[in-house]
């Protein structure tokens, strides 16, 4: 008979309250029906969180979110070899995989895949594997013959499709088969960018069994695609080799049109349920365009802004407003979203009688986000679409913060003679006597 995962002993790193569940609302509208690919690595499966992970999962569904599994096999296919005492040519399926070598791996892949089955039954989950990855050969490279080593050629997103559709999960091994049937090996990092690629996902969620990615020995909560193609390509080496190619296969997945790749230790108990459904997460996100992550503010965002910025009116950083003023004049409010949770706002206001100026405020940057480079962007952001709307200057008026204008985002000391008509006569009633900062637009 089958052993399962042993009952799960890690601890609780941080754990969801039930009173959370409130929090985990908000993100049902958001998150309906999207598709995450969550790709598990092979020591992951192994490990006695495995159960609490496909729990977790079951959570996703219950929440309509769409989940397909992609897994890893290195770690199995290691110890197959050592148990079996053949020498494998490759354990991750980037180099050569010779015949006793994809042998094993089809053995180590049909175990792990019957874990995850086993598991999800347990879940109560339906979930089914799959023949839908068809790949090549990736033939000869620099004169070396990779053997039984393939690619992605296609992937059958109508047989994913139908399977998702009957709210079965669909299970992908690190397999494909080429046209004429036969079976080759691909690396399951690859695997599940392409996976996600051609269904549309809106994440890929890697668990490993690292806490994130650690570049310079500085875990990273959340990194932009520019920033890690920069590092990728100018100091590779910051980055833990066992990290590497999911750095690589995250740059190329989020250029291919992914939104967001998460990268999380699976053996964190909760850790996949607190990286979607929390602000902070607890592994490193990687996103897209820096300022993809500003829009706009709706009148469903008033209540977290007021919430967001009590603490800076609290210490008079910011103005005093009401709930209602807020959602009354909303138009003027971005938000800037990591993961869909607002951490930070601004508002950008322009006054008809001086349209060569327009003025930024409520800037506001989540505590646990500061230092991270949001507050400059916030307002670089604020500059472009200022610059676009005809302003020749940018002001701000700041009573505790001047020097973050000034010494950071290029500002310079007026003085109140460089207001509006009518935002002097504010800045004359409300007392604050803030200094009034000025950039110039070019
Ligand atoms: C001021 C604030 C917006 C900065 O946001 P942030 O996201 O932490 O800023 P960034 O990460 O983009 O920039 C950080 C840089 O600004 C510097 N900085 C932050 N506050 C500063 C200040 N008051 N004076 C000088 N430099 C400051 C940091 O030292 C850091 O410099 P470094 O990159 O050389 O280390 C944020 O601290 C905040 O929300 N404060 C409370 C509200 C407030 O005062 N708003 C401004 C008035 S409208």
């Amino acid at each position: 008979m089958s052993q399962g995962p042993a009952i799960p002993q890690v601890p609780a790193a941080t754990t969801i309250k039930p009173t959370d569940l409130r929090g985990i609302l908000k993100y049902i509208p958001r998150f309906r029906d999207q598709i995450f690919v969550i790709a598990l690595d092979g020591a992951v499966v192994a490990d006695s969180n495995l159960l609490n992970l496909l729990l977790d999962i079951a959570v996703l569904r219950s929440l309509t979110i769409k989940v397909v599994l992609v897994h890893g096999i290195s770690k199995q296919l290691t110890e197959l070899a050592e148990s079996c005492g053949v020498t494998l040519s490759n354990a991750d399926g980037t180099g050569v995989t010779d015949p006793a070598t994809l042998d094993l791996a089809v053995r180590a892949s049909a175990r792990v895949s019957h874990l995850v089955l086993e598991g999800l039954t347990q879940n109560g989950l339906k979930c089914a594997i799959t023949n839908a990855i068809r790949a090549l050969p990736t033939g000869v490279i620099k004169g070396v013959d990779q053997q039984g080593t393939g690619k992605v050629h296609r992937i059958e997103k109508d047989t994913l499709g139908h399977l998702i559709a009957a709210d079965i999960i669909p299970i992908i091994q690190p397999i494909g088969f080429s046209t004429n049937g036969h079976t080759l090996r691909i690396n399951s990092d690859l695997l599940a960018i392409e996976v996600a690629e051609a269904l549309g996902a809106t994440k890929v969620i890697y668990l490993s069994t690292q806490e994130g990615l650690v570049i310079d020995g500085d875990l990273k909560r959340d990194i932009s695609v520019q920033t890690l193609t920069k590092v990728l390509d100018q100091a590779p080496h910051t980055i833990a080799s066992s990290a590497r190619s999911k750095a690589l296969h995250s740059v190329k997945g989020i250029e291919s049109g992914i939104p967001r790749v998460h990268l999380i230790d699976g053996r964190i108990y909760d850790a996949l349920l607190n990286e979607v459904f929390s602000s902070e997460g607890v592994g490193t996100l990687i996103y897209g365009n820096d300022y993809q992550q500003i829009r706009q503010a709706t009148r469903s965002d008033v209540h977290f802004i007021q919430s967001l910025t009590s603490s800076g009116v609290k210490r008079e950083e910011l103005l005093s407003r009401d709930e209602s003023t807020t959602e009354n004049n909303i138009e003027p409010f971005y938000v800037f979203e990591i993961d869909e949770n607002i951490v930070a706002c601004v508002t950008l206001q322009f006054y008809p009688d001086r349209p060569d100026v327009a003025e930024i405020g409520s800037l506001y940057v989540m505590p646990f986000h500061k230092k991270r480079g949001v507050g400059r962007k916030m307002v670089e952001f604020a500059a472009l679409r200022a610059q676009e709307r005809g302003a020749k200057q940018l002001i701000a008026l700041s009573t505790q913060n001047p020097t973050f204008f000034t010494s950071v985002c290029g500002f310079e000391e007026s003085d109140k003679s460089s207001l509006p008509s009518a935002r002097l006569k504010t800045y004359e009633s409300n007392g604050r006597n803030a200094k009034v900062l000025l950039r110039e637009l070019k």
